[in-house]
């Protein structure tokens, strides 16, 4: 039996549910209330790949602007911090307001608090708003608000794997750019969907922890011209 402090409890907006934050005497987890286990922090090998793996193929990263949806633990917006240069800026959405108190806080400690990062830009909200704003662009997009295309935590997060959700993402990248999309399982439709969009799909399939436990998924999509 497992015995774990609970340290906070926030709503997921527009679903009922919410997401508690635990912690035993070596992890932290983050759970959703009537759905399990969203992420731990011992097991986020995945999590870091999403974040080193589009920005690791830039051409240029000194001054690249990279998006992230959305924040949990902070490991690929870590991630992504080392790979990228001292001008760049990577802005994280959060959805959850609680969940960026929760990094602030000794969560925050298990990713080398990249909150703190002078190049972090903070946005709380949804991801699919900001992309829908359309006013700015950006080198990298990676998407990681919930379990991948077969949604987990919100319903509403489907759009942003459906054909209009990825067209508006890609209109949203600068020349070059990559949108990249984290899955907890393979998807036999969804890179189908990124082709027909006229993106080029690199599927990379990442153990959780080294080189054991589940297998997950990361698609980076870019234009064939890059
Ligand atoms: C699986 S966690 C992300 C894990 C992250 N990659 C990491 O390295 O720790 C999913 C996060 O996305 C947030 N989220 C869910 N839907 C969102 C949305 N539409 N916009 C922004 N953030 C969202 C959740 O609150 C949660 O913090």
């Amino acid at each position: 039996m497992r015995h774990w402090n609970a340290l906070g409890e926030a709503p997921i907006p527009g679903t009922g549910r919410s997401l508690t934050l635990h912690a035993d005497k070596d992890n932290f987890y983050i759970r959703i209330s009537g759905g399990g286990e969203l992420m731990n922090s011992r097991k986020h090998a995945s999590e870091d790949a999403l974040g080193r793996l589009p920005c690791q193929r830039l051409r240029r990263t000194d001054s690249a602007r990279v998006l992230i949806g959305g924040l949990g633990m902070g490991f690929t917006l870590a991630a992504a911090l080392q790979e990228v240069g001292s001008n760049a800026q990577v802005t994280v959405v959060e959805l959850i307001p609680e969940v960026v108190e929760w990094n602030r806080g000794p969560l925050g400690e298990c990713s080398g608090r990249p909150l703190d990062d002078p190049r972090t830009r903070i946005h709380i909200g949804d991801v699919a708003k900001l992309l829908n704003a359309g006013k700015t662009s950006y080198d990298v997009i990676a998407l990681d608000v919930d379990n991948g295309p077969e949604g987990f935590t919100s319903a509403t997060n489907d759009w942003l794997y459906s054909l209009p959700g990825i067209t508006t993402a890609q209109q949203a990248l600068r020349p070059g750019g990559l949108l990249a999309y984290w899955s907890a399982g393979p998807d036999r439709v969804f890179p189908g969907r990124l082709r027909k969009c006229g993106l080029d799909v690199e599927e990379v399939v990442v153990h959780a922890h080294g080189n054991k436990g589940a297998r997950h998924y990361i698609w980076l999509a870019g234009r064939g011209d890059r």
